[in-house]
């Protein structure tokens, strides 16, 4: 048997499920039941029925999925795969922003650590942060880790003031407004496509700007032929892929070639096969943590959008 079959049989054997984020390697995704951005991998990991959830994506991504589902035994392939956005921000650095700025509510941006959810108000993704900032009904708010998706927000929603801790992706960050000048002049009649984590003034020059699995979507439905992508390069090797395989004629280019989370690709095939086999890497959260936390998830799952 080769892996694959080996990491498909253990998960029979098990009753396990694999999700994986849209970031992974992309020969990951023969051996997953869910494939896609973070909003939808946590709605998956609350309603499986399996016994174990082996996550294909970032620390926090696995901590989500164990906040959403306690009883359930959540591994981690590699655990070096941590975000450094999520690990700009702590529990001290949030109280210290926190008391700056009191009586306001706190957005936690997914990608931060359980300790700082359990001290947030409610939590957001990338493809459903205007609209729960929306739905606070408040005139300020106070945004954590990701400064360009919190002002992202502020600007989409105009009547809110949005405060952000100065947390960033460093591989979002290097996207630069000219590589998207020099990509209008290179591709005239291409789309692009950004992930609302990129800097404000490269937001500006797009064409669309969405999570990674709503840039997916939107790729696929679009009449148009060309594309480019600012985002982690496992989204233009998926919609590639997704292309020749369905003959939408369709090319897809990321917008630089350093636009890779090395944090991300950490997780492989062979470290998928060992964690299903010894059921190591298992996630644990604190209980002290883990009812706020959860609650902070729970609440942005609850926004009727
Ligand atoms: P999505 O919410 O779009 O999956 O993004 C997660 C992420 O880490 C982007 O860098
Ligand atoms: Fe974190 Fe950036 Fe990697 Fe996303 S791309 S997991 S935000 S480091």
């Amino acid at each position: 048997m080769n892996i694959l079959e080996e990491i498909k049989q253990l998960k029979k054997e098990k009753n396990a499920i694999i999700l994986t984020h849209c970031y992974q390697d992309i020969e990951i995704d023969e051996v997953s039941d869910y494939v896609g951005d973070s909003l939808y991998l946590s709605r998956m990991a609350a309603k499986t029925n399996a016994d174990i959830i082996v996550f294909a994506g970032v620390y926090f991504m696995a901590q989500s999925a164990k906040l959403l589902s306690p009883n359930k035994k959540v591994l981690l392939p590699n655990m070096n795969s941590g975000c450094l956005m999520a690990d700009m921000i702590d529990v001290n650095s949030l109280r210290e922003f926190k008391s700056k700025f009191p009586d306001i509510p706190v957005v936690c941006y997914i990608n931060s650590t359980a300790e700082v959810k359990a001290e947030c108000d409610i939590c957001v993704t990338s493809s459903n942060a205007i609209d729960v900032v929306r739905s606070l009904n408040k005139d300020k708010v106070l945004f954590v880790p990701d400064t360009y998706l919190g002002k992202w927000v502020e600007k989409q929603l105009k009547n809110v003031e949005v405060i952000t801790f100065n947390g960033f992706c460093p591989t979002h960050l290097r996207i630069r407004p000219e590589d998207i000048i020099s990509a209008r002049k290179k591709y005239p009649n291409a789309v692009i496509l950004a992930h609302p984590e990129c800097h404000n003034a490269v937001l500006e020059l797009v064409d669309f700007v969405g999570s990674t699995k709503e840039i997916m979507e939107y790729a696929k439905q679009s009449d148009k032929k060309e594309f480019i992508i600012a985002t982690e390069k496992g989204v233009v090797d998926r919609l590639n892929r997704d292309s020749i395989n369905n003959n939408w004629g369709k090319t897809f280019t990321l917008i630089n070639e350093n636009i890779i989370c090395p944090n991300m690709k950490q997780n492989s095939l062979e470290d998928i096969y060992r964690v299903l086999k010894t059921e190591e890497n298992e996630i644990t959260i604190d209980k002290s943590i883990s009812e706020k936390a959860k609650e902070c998830i729970e609440k942005m799952l609850s926004v009727k959008i």
